[in-house]
């Protein structure tokens, strides 16, 4: 018998890296997905269709989540794990947290756990830490729940009621980073610059606030508006780079309302809103430099699992 899971990836609207000081965040899962298989069998083993052997040892936090489940619910940890991905690694659109979200979640189809949203996140930030070091949990959150969330850490999600559905414009600049050390960059910053950047953290959780209510009325503009200016702080702070900002010039430049960085940073994605219809033409536009450009219609259910007897 095998269990299979599928969750989505992610895009940050509003608030990275602030979130992981404390200010509220708002994200939304994207239809490009991770899909799990896992079955028992006579050792655990992790395979990846993004992975080849040889590089397998960047799937151990995969194994790690799968022994907490184990050591908690009393079963054997021996299973074969196997990954299909839609989702590039390192360009900010939670892949990593899309792929332990699914693995938990194939693993509690298996044993009948019935884990509620609430323990599918706390399982995947297992392998999170294992990843990133010290993420704030908005990723898993989001691929777990689906939709649109607003995440602060401390507090639970909120997932958030669309007036219809939404569309985001997502590029991926073609510069893989780690979130792992954009979070350390941070951090430094924070260290250097306390009260200066406890104002940004409180000007970022509020900026997430407003953005939610845009998102949720439907005014693509304001929301525009809103990502241009948390492009600008994410600036400040040192996330951005010069092919990232080149890159929101161009989608802008195309006809975008507004657009930001999405994620940790340094590289990865950026993600945009439009005026309705203008969508398809930004696209093309930017396939046309060679960029992968798509289109992500919102909102996305989350993660769903399934058995195949
Ligand atoms: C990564 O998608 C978002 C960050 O804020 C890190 C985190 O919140 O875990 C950069």
């Amino acid at each position: 018998m095998k269990a299979i899971a599928e969750a989505p990836s992610k895009a940050i609207i509003t608030g990275e890296h602030f979130v992981v000081h404390g200010a509220w965040a708002l994200a939304a899962a994207l239809p490009r997905r991770v899909r799990a298989e896992v079955s028992e069998s006579h050792r655990i083993s992790v395979t990846s269709d993004r992975f080849s052997s040889a590089e397998a040892h960047g799937l151990h936090p995969i194994i790690g989540v799968v022994e907490a489940m184990a050591k908690e619910f009393s079963f054997n940890a021996r299973m074969r794990v196997s990954l299909r991905s839609e989702v590039p690694e390192g360009a900010g659109l939670g892949s990593s947290a899309s792929a332990m979200v699914a693995v938990v979640s194939a693993v509690s189809r298996l044993h009948s756990l019935d884990l509620q949203p609430s323990d599918i996140i706390r399982f995947s930030m297992v392998g999170e830490r294992e990843i990133h070091g010290n993420p704030s949990g908005i990723d898993a959150a989001v691929c777990a729940m689906g939709g649109v969330v607003l995440f602060r850490p401390g507090n639970a999600p909120k997932r958030l009621s669309l007036e219809g559905r939404r569309t985001l414009i997502v590029v991926f600049s073609g510069k893989r980073r780690s979130t792992k050390s954009q979070i350390r960059r941070v951090a430094a910053v924070k260290g250097t610059f306390p009260s200066f950047f406890g104002g940004l953290t409180e000007a970022a959780s509020e900026v997430s606030l407003i953005a939610a209510e845009r998102l949720a009325k439907g005014d693509m503009k304001g929301l525009g508006r809103i990502l241009s200016f948390n492009h600008a702080v994410l600036s400040t702070i040192g996330v951005s780079c010069r092919s990232l900002d080149k890159l929101v010039d161009l989608v802008l430049s195309l006809g975008a309302y507004g657009a930001k960085l999405t994620g940790a940073g340094g590289g990865g994605s950026v993600v945009a809103v439009a005026p309705g219809g203008k969508e398809k033409s930004i696209i093309s536009g930017l396939r046309g430099r060679g960029f992968e450009a798509f289109r992500a219609e919102i909102p996305v259910e989350g993660v769903k699992s399934w058995l195949n007897r």
